[in-house]
This record gives C-alpha cells, sequence and structure tokens, in this order.
C-alpha cells in the first residue's frame, strides 16, 4: 500500500502497542495456561486498525498519540477477545485466525472461552489504569461507558446476534447494515471517540468523527464479506468462505460483488467527507481510510 506518512506512524506504534499488550499481560499473577492463551491472540499480528485510528485521532488534534497507549490497548484486547469467541464452533467453527490456528484449537475450547473472557474483563481495568495526565477521573468514566456500550448488548454483542440470527435468511440491505455497524463499527467507532475524548473535542467535531466513524464501519466490514469471497488466505490470515458456509448474508450476496464494490467506495468518500468537515489535520485518519478500501488482509 506503501504510503510513507502512515507506513511510519502505523511501525512505530505498532510497536509500541505491542510492547505494552506484552507487559500487561505478563504482570498479572494468574494461572499461567490462561496468561499463555491471552498471549497467543494478542501476539499473533493483528493488523491493530483500531489502535491505529485511536492514535490517528490523537495526532489529528496535534497531542501525543502515546496519550492513547493504554485506551488502544484496552480496545485490542476487546477486540481480540471477540475474535476468540467469534471463531468458536458455536459461532462461526474457523480453524485459522491471524496466520495460526484459533486459540480453542491450540488451547481447547474451555480455556479459549476463558481467555476470552480475561481478555474483556482485564480491558476495563486497563482503561482504568490511565494516568491523570493522560485523562482526568471524568474523561475515564466517559471512556468506560462508551467503551462499555461499544461492546455490550447495544454494541458488538449487538451484532453479533443478529449476524448469527441471519444465518440461513435473506436479510433486507438494512438488516445486513445494523448488523455491520454494531458487529464491526462499534468498536472502530469507539477508538475514534476515545481518542477526541482524551482529546478534548469540542461536541461539533465530535459529530464529525463519530459519522466519520460509522461510514468507516461499514466500509470496513463491506471489504472483510469481500475478502472472504475475493481474499487470498495467506495473506489474509484466515479462511475464505467463512460466511458462505455459515449461510450468512454479505454485501456482495445481496447487491452482487459490483455493487458491494460501490456500496464500499460510497462510504469511504463518505468517510472522508467528514473528515474534512473536521478541519482537524486529518492526514493519517485520510491514509487509513484509503487502507480499509485498498486492505487485502
Ligand atoms: C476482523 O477484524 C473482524 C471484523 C470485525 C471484521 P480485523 O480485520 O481488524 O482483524 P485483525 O485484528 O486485523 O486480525
Ligand atoms: C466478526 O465478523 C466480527 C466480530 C468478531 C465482532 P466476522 O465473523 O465476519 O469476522 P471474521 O471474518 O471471522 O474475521
Ligand atoms: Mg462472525
Ligand atoms: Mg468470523
Ligand atoms: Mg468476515
Amino acid at each position: 500500500m506503501g504510503n510513507r506518512l502512515l507506513d511510519e506512524f502505523a511501525y512505530e506504534y505498532k510497536h509500541l502497542l505491542e510492547a505494552e499488550l506484552r507487559k500487561l499481560v505478563d504482570r498479572l499473577e494468574a494461572p499461567p495456561i490462561i496468561k499463555k492463551a491471552m498471549h497467543y491472540s494478542l501476539d499473533a499480528g493483528g493488523k491493530r486498525i483500531r489502535p491505529l485510528l485511536l492514535f490517528a485521532t490523537l495526532a489529528a488534534f496535534g497531542i501525543d498519540p502515546k496519550k492513547g497507549l493504554l485506551a488502544a490497548a484496552a480496545v485490542e484486547m476487546i477486540h481480540t477477545y471477540s475474535l476468540i469467541h467469534d471463531d468458536l464452533p458455536s459461532m462461526d467453527d474457523d480453524d485459522y485466525r491471524r496466520g495460526k490456528l484459533t486459540n480453542h484449537k491450540v488451547f481447547g475450547e474451555a480455556t479459549a472461552i476463558l481467555a476470552g473472557d480475561a481478555l474483556l474483563t482485564y480491558s476495563f481495568e486497563v482503561l482504568g489504569m490511565i494516568p491523570n495526565e493522560a485523562g482526568s477521573s471524568d474523561t475515564k468514566l466517559k471512556l468506560m461507558v462508551e467503551f462499555a456500550k461499544a461492546g455490550g448488548a447495544e454494541g458488538m454483542v449487538g451484532g453479533q446476534v443478529a449476524d448469527m440470527e441471519g444465518e440461513n435468511k435473506e436479510l433486507s440491505i438494512e438488516e445486513l447494515e445494523y448488523i455491520h455497524i454494531h458487529k464491526t463499527g462499534k468498536l472502530l467507532g469507539f477508538s475514534v471517540h476515545a481518542g477526541a475524548l482524551l482529546a478534548h473535542a469540542e461536541e461539533d467535531q465530535l459529530e464529525n468523527l463519530r459519522a466519520f466513524a460509522h461510514h468507516l464501519g461499514l466500509a470496513f466490514q463491506i471489504q472483510d464479506d469481500i475478502l472472504d469471497l475475493e481474499g487470498n488466505p495467506e495473506l489474509l490470515g484466515k479462511p475464505v468462505g467463512s460466511d458462505a458456509s455459515n449461510h450468512k448474508s454479505t454485501y456482495p450476496q445481496l447487491l452482487t460483488m459490483d455493487g458491494a464494490k460501490k456500496a464500499l467506495h460510497h462510504h469511504i468518500d463518505e468517510s472522508k467527507r467528514y473528515l474534512k468537515r473536521t478541519g482537524l489535520n486529518t492526514s493519517l485518519l485520510i491514509e487509513i481510510t484509503d487502507l480499509v478500501a485498498s486492505r487485502d488482509h
């Protein structure tokens, strides 16, 4: 994809994030097997798009992205838990994730479920560790409430339930949009929102960033659906054809591949339109947006 600004930024901040994640799990006084299972999925090397969005949002406000390190670690933990559970036999039943065997394939279902639970609960504790210089108690409380909403029944979990209930059914585009916005969009939205809260954004900036993240989340999941059909499993690190074998409705299936790609570009254009309206220095966020549309993994 080769965009220098984002390449350098991503290189630096992925390293910082990954070191922080390792440190955070290492410090836990817990049975070694659960720490091993947590490390296994965190270390597997995802794209870290949510942390990067959080860091890039802080950068847009001219604030040191390191201020967002713990919040970014918390988002990556909750996201990783959602993937561990998403891959379970009772859910999507997938054997590979991030280029490695899925957590339950290595540690067994019970430990995989518990590793997910541990990451989910720890993510809230990690938000609580944000130092006062980076976020006041008031800001931290707001972050925690938004985080709970984004991950819970009104957010990601709600989207996963609707996704599951939609299996073997022909959904309308509105129903599919609900799934995408919730199962994927809400955590991406939180990442942007968290950066904005830590930066003390103005209300109108928050509104435009919210609209940006809404469209970006849809674009991200539309591309996920496209890649499940057209992607290269080696690059993706996860199998293709999972949606069809689980009888899921997807954008390409409802709109044809061509229609799905048009919808993807519509949401990318809308994302950029709202970014522009923030009046911030959004060059990194624009590059992340382009990456979402062109990504092959
Ligand atoms: C995969 O998320 C699950 C979805 C919400 C579509 P990512 O594509 O961000 O997965 P990683 O973190 O890079 O592995
Ligand atoms: C999963 O969506 C979204 C969450 C885990 C919340 P998918 O089931 O489409 O994600 P992949 O394709 O397995 O990564
Ligand atoms: Mg799924
Ligand atoms: Mg899945
Ligand atoms: Mg998918």
